[in-house]
């Protein structure tokens, strides 16, 4: 499949309400309260679950566009900072599968019954069953350290391409 130069409207949309989602989500899964044997989904809960299968249907979506309009690397950068940026950026849609996939589980586990914004009820994935929800558990939170790490080192990146490189890159993500 052609590979095109730039990226087009729809993946960076994609791109920059992923990150705005993750910006809510990360602090609400960190504040919401410690969870009790027995204990039923409150209100920050009902909104992680409610954001988190938001994020997983974006970037499900994002992904499939992803894979049917490909981007090639900027030409000018040298080969291990194209193979470099290819392996992160793949690594981050495996990484936001991984934490939302591993969060659904666990509520699932915990036979909760999770209302999507208080709109309807959310489908769950498994029953209850508190062996497997204790192990999945180490599983998100695992995910979710290992996402921050990358996103940390994607944003160092693009910092280094902004103040040290003094080239176009961080451009190729901007509207225009
Ligand atoms: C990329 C999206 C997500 C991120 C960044 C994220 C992040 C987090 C964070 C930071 C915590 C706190 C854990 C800790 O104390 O270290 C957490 C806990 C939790 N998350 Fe997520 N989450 C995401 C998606 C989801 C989804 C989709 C669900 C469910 C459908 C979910 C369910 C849970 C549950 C049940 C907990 C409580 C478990 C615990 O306290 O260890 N998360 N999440
Ligand atoms: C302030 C935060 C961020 C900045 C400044 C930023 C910047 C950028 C830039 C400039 C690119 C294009 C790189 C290139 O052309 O080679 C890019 C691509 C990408 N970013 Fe970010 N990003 C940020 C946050 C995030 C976050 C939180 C995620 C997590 C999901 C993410 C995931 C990606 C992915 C997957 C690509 C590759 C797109 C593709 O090839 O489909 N970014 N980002």
């Amino acid at each position: 499949m052609k590979r095109h130069l730039h990226y087009g409207t729809p993946a960076k949309i994609f791109h920059w309400l992923i990150v705005a989602l993750l910006v809510v989500q990360f602090p609400i899964g960190w504040l919401m309260p410690d969870l009790h044997r027995n204990m039923q989904p409150g209100a920050p809960m009902t909104f992680h679950v409610s954001f988190g299968l938001t994020i997983l249907l974006l970037i499900v979506l994002r992904l499939a566009w992803r894979l049917t309009h490909p981007v090639a690397p900027e030409s000018s950068l040298p080969a291990w900072q194209r193979l470099s940026s290819e392996l992160v950026h793949w690594m981050l849609y495996v990484m936001v599968l991984a934490t939302t996939i591993t969060g659904w589980l666990f509520a699932s586990y915990r036979g909760w019954t999770v209302s999507y914004f208080y709109l309807f009820r959310l489908p769950m994935l498994a029953s209850d069953n508190a062996a497997a929800g204790k192990a999945i558990d180490g599983l998100h939170q695992a995910a979710e350290w290992l996402l921050l790490g990358l996103i940390v080192f994607h944003i160092g990146a693009a910092l280094a391409h902004i103040f040290i490189y003094r080239d176009r890159i961080m451009q190729r993500m901007l509207p225009g």
